[in-house]
């Protein structure tokens, strides 16, 4: 593979030419987004935070009705818990929306409701990393601040045939930095924007990059020795670590078990069925349904599910026991009620069918 730094091929000659090819492309190109309807930069943020980890088309509708719920960054500060939960549900990632609310209390209190004009500032809020402050500096306020995420590196690798593991931090730090030297005054929203774009687009993750429609094809070194399949790369995953859990839909008289899970660690006070370690048979889950005081009087059916968080793979089995005592320990609530009211994230939510 060529060195991307050689004399030959310098990295900063190519960058230098990607405003000219990428903003008139955009132009032409840009999909209709909710959130390029407007630059104000509360609008961007929420964004910004929900797409992070998470789909284009997933994030359409969630965004909308945030706002519709939310509309301003005083609103947000002081957005109870289930209230902002039911908004965040099942999109994941659950910290996102506690940090980004502790984020607005801080805009609020700090800079009157205003987000700062100011990259540091940004940068020092919760849930805010390199990637984000860069979107919503660049978006909202016209900084040269690059928003370096999976599709940049994947175009940056791809078009400078750069090997490197674009996990090293080293690596995305250079990005950025050779990025903001090529910003193009007044143009630096559309500019981050339209990187974002032809990697989501174009040069797309997963399946042939649609080389025939880029506008850096020319420029392009993947593309012209045909190694786009093995870049960027990457270095090598750490397996998931599996938890078994089985998990219980305890039936008293229509009304059904809830608890909500302690303050810290994965989906920290969201709410939950109970659950146990282990995937235990039906006499093992009815012992457990009756250690617990539920007085269960039978067993109904089970379903084995799974799911995926970054680095966890929850192995579910779900359990549906009709019980006698509706004991205080938990909470006991219709199916009407859950649906409505409860922040229940997709791990669980995945077995409303249960009850
Ligand atoms: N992914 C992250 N930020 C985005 C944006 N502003 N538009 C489209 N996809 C994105
Ligand atoms: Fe990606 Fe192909 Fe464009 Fe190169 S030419 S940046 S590989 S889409």
């Amino acid at each position: 593979m060529r060195c991307p730094l050689s004399e030959e091929y310098p990295m900063e000659k190519v960058l230098r030419q990607l405003p000219d090819r990428l903003l008139p492309w955009f132009a032409e190109n840009r999909r209709d987004l909710p959130w390029r309807r407007d630059r104000e930069p509360y609008h961007i943020w929420v964004s910004e935070i929900m797409l992070q980890q998470t789909r284009v088309e997933a994030v359409r509708d969630y965004y909308a009705r945030f706002l519709e719920a939310l509309p301003t960054v005083a609103d947000l500060a002081k957005a109870p818990d289930d209230g902002l939960g039911k908004l965040w549900e099942g999109l994941g990632y659950y910290s996102r929306m506690r940090n980004l609310r502790a984020a607005a209390q801080v805009v609020q209190e700090k800079w009157n409701g205003q987000i700062p004009r100011d990259y540091d500032a940004v940068r020092s809020l919760p849930g805010i990393g390199d990637y984000t402050a860069g979107a919503i500096c660049s978006i909202a306020f016209d900084m040269p601040t690059p928003a370096v995420d999976g599709n940049v590196l994947r175009v940056l690798a791809r078009v400078l045939a750069d090997s490197r593991p674009v996990d090293l931090p080293a690596v995305r730090r250079e990005a950025r930095e050779a990025l903001a030297a090529v910003y193009p005054e007044g143009r630096c929203g559309d500019f981050t924007q339209a990187l974002m774009e032809l990697g989501a687009t174009v040069c797309i993750p997963n399946g042939a990059p649609q080389c025939g429609r880029c506008p850096l094809a020319d420029l392009c070194q993947a593309r012209a020795t045909g190694q786009w399949r093995e870049l960027p790369c990457r270095l090598p995953k750490r397996k998931r670590r599996q938890e078994d859990w089985t998990v219980f839909i305890l039936d008293c008289g229509g009304r059904f078990a809830l608890e909500q899970r302690g303050p810290s660690g994965l989906l920290a006070g969201l709410w939950q069925f109970p659950n146990v370690p282990g995937t235990l048979g039906s006499q093992a889950a009815l012992d457990q349904a009756a250690r617990w005081g539920t007085e269960p009087t039978d067993f109904q059916r089970s379903a084995d599910r799974t799911h995926i968080f970054t680095h966890i793979q929850w192995n579910l089995r779900c359990c549906r026991i009709v019980c006698r005592q509706a004991i205080p320990a938990f909470r006991w609530m219709t199916a009407e009620e859950i649906r409505a009211q409860v922040p229940l994230p997709t791990a669980f939510r995945q077995f409303l069918d249960f009850l």
